[in-house]
């Protein structure tokens, strides 16, 4: 019989469970009720709900959790609020007797993730965080190389990261620019990344030391190039000319989830990036030590050309090394605000795609096949799904990841911003995340 499912969050992120929900697992997951504080991205999801051949739904306000559990019998809620209310919102719905399921990043600070284990522990029930990058068959391909031993036994990670002047310079426009909402791109982003790691080399974080800062996006660095007045806003006072600004009229959806809702909370999805107010960093380097031994070394560069990464793995036995363009170049951004991440430019010297090789000490270098399986993501959103809403299958590659797994990821994170605070390395075990140890 399928479990009774609530959507905590209607924002952008909603939309692909409730896709998931109709569309793939109607036997497992049956939706029956909605809650945003936002009258308008709930009215955007009811539309979607009917359009996808769903019922009219009961719709909640944020302080309705425990109500809304408890009137409409819910099992279990996917929670979608941005990331400053993850400890709050999923700490009461399971004290109200829900299971929940949670995006990344579990929480943004170590009192989050203390909330959450507290409440489990008190309450029983169950967080599962979705690590969709785990499912990308690349990165499975990695874990199982890794796995196998074709590297032998890993002693270090080098991971580089870039965001390009599109999805990068989007994290300056809304919530994620203050910290105090995301954590920064350490936590809110490279949690993702981080994550990958602790599962490619099996291992648990131990000891962190971060440098970065704000040294491109922001008003004051605006000052300092010179680049002068700007605009507040992309919507309101908007230049087609300007590659920097978002105008959310241009698409649909966008239009009707953020600028015709901000009329009820004044929610601005796009301010500009280099407007006053950014306090998370651009630019960002992280020196971690493993449990196992291995070193990690990652940067994070969110005013890239292109987007992608590139990571190398060092074993006793040899290296395997994965590079990934996800999109080779920004162009046209403004004039076409769908550009899609596949287009190529004929004569670029950069182009999307996507190589894993590996190469054993003594040996020439092979380039690894990446399976790649029906529907979104090579494959890798039908199995996150099915993990999710029928249960995990009996995974070699254990890709469903646990509450642990949450907090592991942001274990990096909150103590990179522990030591960009400080200018110290951090050992995870002294910020004490809710009893879970390495
Ligand atoms: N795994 C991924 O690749 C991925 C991609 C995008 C977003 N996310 C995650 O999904 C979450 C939502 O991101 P988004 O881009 O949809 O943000 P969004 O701003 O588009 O939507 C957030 C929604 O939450 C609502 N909200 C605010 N406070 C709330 C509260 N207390 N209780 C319930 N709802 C509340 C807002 O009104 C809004 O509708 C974030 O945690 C983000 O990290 C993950």
């Amino acid at each position: 019989m399928a479990r009774r499912y609530a959507v905590a969050g209607t924002g952008s992120r909603a939309q692909s469970y409730i896709r998931a929900m109709f569309q793939a697992h109607p036997e497992e997951a049956q939706l029956v009720a909605l809650l945003d504080p936002n009258p308008g991205r709930l009215a955007f999801h009811q539309r979607l709900v009917t359009e996808l051949g769903g019922p009219e739904l009961p719709q909640y306000g944020a302080d309705d959790l425990e109500r809304m559990v408890k009137e409409q019998s819910i099992d279990r809620v996917v929670v979608t609020s941005p990331d400053y209310t993850h400890a709050a919102v999923v700490s009461r719905l399971l004290r109200a007797g829900a299971d929940v399921v949670v995006e990344k990043p579990l929480t943004i600070n170590a009192d989050g993730t203390r909330q959450i284990v507290d409440a489990m522990n008190e309450s029983g029930r169950s967080v599962v965080v979705t690590f969709n990058y785990r499912y990308s068959p690349r990165n499975s391909a990695l874990r199982q190389l890794i796995a196998d031993g074709e590297i032998g036994t890993v002693t270090s990670v080098e991971f580089q990261w870039v965001l390009d002047t599109r999805h990068g310079a989007d994290y300056f426009r809304r919530w994620h620019r203050e910290k105090l909402n995301s954590g920064g791109l350490l936590v809110h982003k490279a949690s993702h990344h981080f994550d990958l790691v602790n599962w490619w080399i099996a291992s648990s974080p131990a000891r962190v030391f971060a440098s970065g800062g704000l040294f491109f996006y922001g008003a004051d660095n605006a000052a300092a190039r010179g680049l002068g007045q700007r605009p507040a806003r992309g919507t309101i006072d908007g230049s087609a000319n300007d590659p920097w600004l978002l105008d959310l009229r241009n698409d649909d959806t966008n239009r009707q989830l953020y600028f015709e809702s901000e009329q009820y909370d004044g929610y601005l999805r796009d301010q500009d990036v280099f407007a006053p107010g950014i306090t998370i960093e651009d630019n960002m380097s992280v020196i971690a030590e493993y449990a196992n031994g291995a070193r990690l070394s990652y940067s994070l560069n969110a005013h890239s050309p292109w987007e992608g990464y590139r990571v190398s793995v060092n074993g006793t036995e040899g290296r395997a090394e994965l590079e990934v363009v996800e999109r080779a170049a920004v162009v046209d951004d403004q004039i076409d605000p769908s550009y899609p991440s596949d287009r190529v430019i004929a004569g670029d010297v950069r182009t999307n795609g996507e190589r894993l090789v590996l190469q054993k000490h003594w040996a020439t270098a092979v380039e690894v096949e990446i399976p790649r399986g029906e529907g979104g993501h090579g494959g890798g959103d039908r199995l996150l799904y099915t993990d999710l809403f029928v249960g995990p299958t009996n995974d070699p590659l254990a890709r469903a990841a646990d509450v642990n797994d949450g907090v592991r990821a942001v274990a990096v994170g909150i103590a990179a911003n522990q030591s960009l605070a400080t200018g110290q390395p951090v050992t995870i075990t002294d910020l004490n995340l809710g009893g879970w140890t390495v």
